[in-house]
């Protein structure tokens, strides 16, 4: 058996978080949970800094993301730059503040590709979920805008125990909206969904019947749609490859200039992360604390070390081991070589099959200076 390594090649993709801000707060956001404020955001300056080191690192995909983008009044400028420089530009976004003069701008200056995000097809539960009244409606109107552009259009459906008796409808929906792409994105358990998971985790029929509803659309809608799946591993036997590997093709800036393996990454505790004010990107990527300390597989425990999968599936999420075992170095207890595997399957088990609660909605913890506001001076 070969021994275990720490490759390093240049990253695919750059995740630019530029914002924390957005005007929903669906109850399984990616974003940290405690949300880095408008005064923190890099300027322009600085991320068209950024923008040129990724570049010159081997960068080929820049994604524009948030919290909600559009917020930001540089992201035109930004897109340009990145176009100008060789970049493939995309914006994930919620769509409820696209506007037609706002994606002529965009497109105007480079913009190749807009990712949706719907939280259901029914509009009143998609609306519920996204705690954003009108909001459905303003994405169909939207996404219809973004393909009347001729933009490249990608539907991303976070499909959770609340929505996914309406998978057939959604994979539909992408259809009718002319859509290149479905990404049906079952809940990934950290952070705000960790927090929600007895809500939004689905019990395994269901996910076995979405998974064979998506292989059945894949077959029929060749040619015509392509289907990503993101399955819920916590009812899987082996784990999935998160982020093709830590620290291996992507990384992600947060909206403070943090550069992060993954978008979760700051809830293992004592990782230290870089700042693009203190170090270049490619500095980051190369030597920093927060890449080297789970790249490749010398950092691996048994039973990973000496796996044959471990090129593979890199040993799993390091974030999902650190919010279920405590511990970000241990085997991701998706695996059933985890001692830890058992427990996750018994825990999803049960609370699928509990009444869900209501939702912990994503907002702005408060400052002690605003827990004496009146709510109307509170920030969003
Ligand atoms: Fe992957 Fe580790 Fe499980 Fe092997 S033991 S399948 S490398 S998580
Ligand atoms: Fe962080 Fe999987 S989400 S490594």
């Amino acid at each position: 058996m070969n021994a275990p390594t720490n490759p390093v090649g240049p990253p695919l993709a750059l995740l630019a978080e530029l914002t924390h801000r957005c005007p929903l707060g669906c109850p399984y956001c990616s974003n940290p949970l405690t949300l880095d404020r408008v005064r923190d955001e890099l300027d322009t300056a600085t991320w068209l800094r950024v923008i040129d080191e990724a570049a010159s690192l081997g960068v080929l995909q820049i994604h524009f993301s948030g919290g909600e983008p559009l917020v930001r009044r540089d992201l035109a400028t930004l897109i340009g730059h990145a176009r100008k420089v060789g970049l493939y530009t995309n914006l994930i976004t919620s769509a409820v503040l696209l506007d037609a003069p706002r994606l002529e701008s965009l497109k105007a200056a480079g913009l190749e590709h807009v990712q949706i995000s719907f939280q259901d097809t029914d509009p009143a539960n998609a609306d519920r979920i996204a705690l954003y009244e009108g909001g459905h409606e303003k994405k169909l109107a939207a996404a219809r805008m973004v393909r009347a552009a001729g933009l490249a259009l990608t539907i991303n459906a976070v499909m959770h125990r609340q929505n996914l008796a309406h998978l057939p409808e959604m994979i539909a929906l992408a259809l009718d909206l002319g859509a290149g792409r479905l990404e049906v994105a079952h809940v990934q358990y950290y952070g705000w969904a960790l927090a929600n998971r007895q809500s939004l985790i689905p019990p395994r029929e269901e996910v076995r019947a979405a998974v064979q509803a998506v292989a059945e659309a894949r077959e029929r809608l060749k040619g015509q749609l392509v289907i990503d799946h993101v399955v819920p591993d916590y009812y899987a036997r082996r784990p999935k490859a998160c982020m093709g590997g830590w620290a291996q093709q992507f990384l992600n800036i947060a909206p403070s200039g943090l550069v992060l393996p993954c978008h979760a990454a700051q809830g293992i505790p004592g990782l230290r992360f870089d700042s693009v004010k203190e170090r270049s990107l490619g500095e980051i990527w190369t030597h920093s604390e927060a890449f080297t300390r789970f790249r490749g597989t010398s950092w691996m425990p048994e039973p990973c070390r000496s796996c044959d999968r471990r090129e593979i599936d890199f040993g799993g999420c390091r974030c999902q081991a650190m919010a279920l075992t405590g511990d970000a170095g241990a085997t991701d207890p998706a695996c059933e070589l985890s001692p830890h595997h058992a427990r996750l399957f018994e825990t999803a088990s049960a609370e699928s099959a509990a009444v869900p609660r209501e939702f912990t909605y994503r907002r702005y913890a408060k400052t002690p200076r605003e827990e004496e506001l009146p709510a109307e001076e509170l920030p969003v």
